[in-house]
């Protein structure tokens, strides 16, 4: 098959993918010296069109496209080392090395982690906020200048996902802090004071996300407003092992089991349930866990499960903040790896299904109404939040029961609109964008 890549940048992430010798410059760290000198190579680009089946790249025919010049290098080395590291499915980035012009105003995802795992989720809100006059880029913190400004972005192209350097630095209209790579509580809050200290507003900043980074909080917060969540109980960072056996026994004996994770988890992780008669390695888990911090304890709860054999399944609703009050917009559902498996998170080998599969008939509008009582229980404005939520059948009505709230969420590029599931491509929010006065 042979295809026109209108892009060179494009092409050549793709034949790096299957590049002899790719792993092992990675893995010795000499990934820019190993594209540098491939790229240099003479015949390269016959050999290039010959193995992808090109016919053309960018305006003219290939053989007058020139990616030795070195110009490229630097940024397709940075995509090339990501895409085969962790994001092999990830769309492969135009690159610009030439400076070109901001698109204005901008709003920027401002991440940390791989740029590769942002490109979608970064098309998924330009293609929402394109309607109120508002271009959102994504911009590492690196890309920043001193005074807040984006030197350089991944910008949502027509044409494709474009990794874009600007002719002058960029003002930022807003900053949403997303992606981070760990340790993200830490990241997020010097980012925050950063773009802060810059004069940039922030629509997630670290005060307001960081009553919802520690879970227990949440828990209080909810259950004070009337909102529906699991029974909990917290054991302080320093709690002795004798205590905590004690209390994990009390708890997996209350609720008849017990989810038991760091009050500050992410993405599932350390996240295990535990049954009536497994109290020592109940004990042992949590004894393990308040070597790092606070453990929390929780009922388990939610009895509506998903498929055949029925799986655990959470759902993730994103609830904006338009302004002046809470929009539950848009979500996804997360289901566990197997029927016996409690923990329906990505971060777990789960999956990711629609919120069509995922509902129950004529839930919609209750869920979204519960979801903004929840959101607003969590006090004003921080720009996207991602809820998590079990199911659970009482009669002949699903209610939701709210186990988090996320104020960084991930996988945002699933989502699709909880009142008119399976329409148009993916929606994360319409309200955000609105309010920012676009
Ligand atoms: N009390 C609970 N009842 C039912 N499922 C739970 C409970 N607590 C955790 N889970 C399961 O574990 C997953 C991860 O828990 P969560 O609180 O979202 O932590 P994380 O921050 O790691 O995502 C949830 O999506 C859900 O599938
Ligand atoms: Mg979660």
């Amino acid at each position: 098959m042979s295809f026109v890549a209108d892009d060179l940048a494009v092409a050549l992430q793709h034949y790096f993918e299957r590049r002899p010798g790719l792993d092992v410059a990675i893995g010795s760290g000499r990934l820019e010296e190993f594209v540098a000198r491939e790229l240099a190579q003479p015949g390269l680009l016959d050999q290039f069109v010959r193995e992808m089946g090109l016919s053309k790249v960018g305006s003219g025919p290939v053989s007058h496209a020139e990616p030795g010049e070195g110009a490229l290098t630097p940024f397709l080395a940075e995509y090339i080392a990501e895409r085969a590291r962790i994001g092999p499915d990830a769309p492969a980035m135009r690159i610009r090395p030439e400076p070109s012009g901001a698109p204005q105003p901008i709003v920027a995802v401002v991440f940390t982690a791989e740029a590769v795992l942002i490109i979608d989720t970064v098309s998924a809100l330009a293609e929402d906020a394109a309607p109120s006059g508002l271009a959102v880029v994504a911009v590492r913190d690196t890309w920043l200048d001193e005074r807040g400004r984006a030197l350089r972005a991944i910008v949502h192209d027509p044409g494709g996902p474009a990794d874009v350097r600007f002719s002058s630095p960029a003002a930022m209209a807003a900053a949403w802090i997303l992606h981070l790579a760990p340790p993200e509580h830490e990241t997020h809050r010097e980012l925050s004071a950063r773009l802060d200290r810059a004069g940039v507003r922030v629509l997630n900043p670290y005060q307001t996300s960081q009553r919802l980074d520690d879970k227990a909080e949440t828990h209080r917060l909810w259950r004070t407003a009337g909102v529906e969540t699991p029974d909990w109980t917290l054991l302080p960072f320093g709690t002795s092992s004798v205590a905590a056996a004690t209390m994990v026994a009390d708890a997996v004996g209350r609720w008849g089991g017990a989810f038991i994770l760091p009050n500050d988890a992410t993405e599932g992780r350390e996240v295990e349930r535990f049954a009536p008669g497994q109290e020592r390695a109940a004990a042992d888990h949590a004894a393990r866990l308040l070597r790092s911090g606070p453990v929390l304890l929780r009922q388990p709860r939610g009895n509506i499960r998903f498929g055949s054999p029925p799986r655990a399944m959470a759902l993730r609703v994103h609830v904006a903040w338009d302004g002046t009050r809470w929009e539950a917009e848009s979500g996804f559902a997360q289901v566990a790896p197997s029927s016996e498996d409690p923990v329906a998170s990505r971060g777990r080998g789960g999956s990711i299904v629609s919120l069509r599969q995922a509902l129950p008939p004529d839930t919609a509008v209750a869920l979204a109404e519960a979801s903004e009582c929840a959101a607003a229980a969590l006090g004003p404005g921080s720009g996207v939040i991602g809820l998590d939520l079990v199911l659970e059948n009482h009669g002949d009505s699903a209610r939701a029961v709210f186990l988090e709230a996320n104020p960084r969420p991930a996988g945002l590029n699933h989502s699709e609109p909880l009142l008119a599931p399976g329409g148009q491509g993916p929606w994360v929010t319409r309200a955000l964008w609105r309010g920012l006065g676009g």
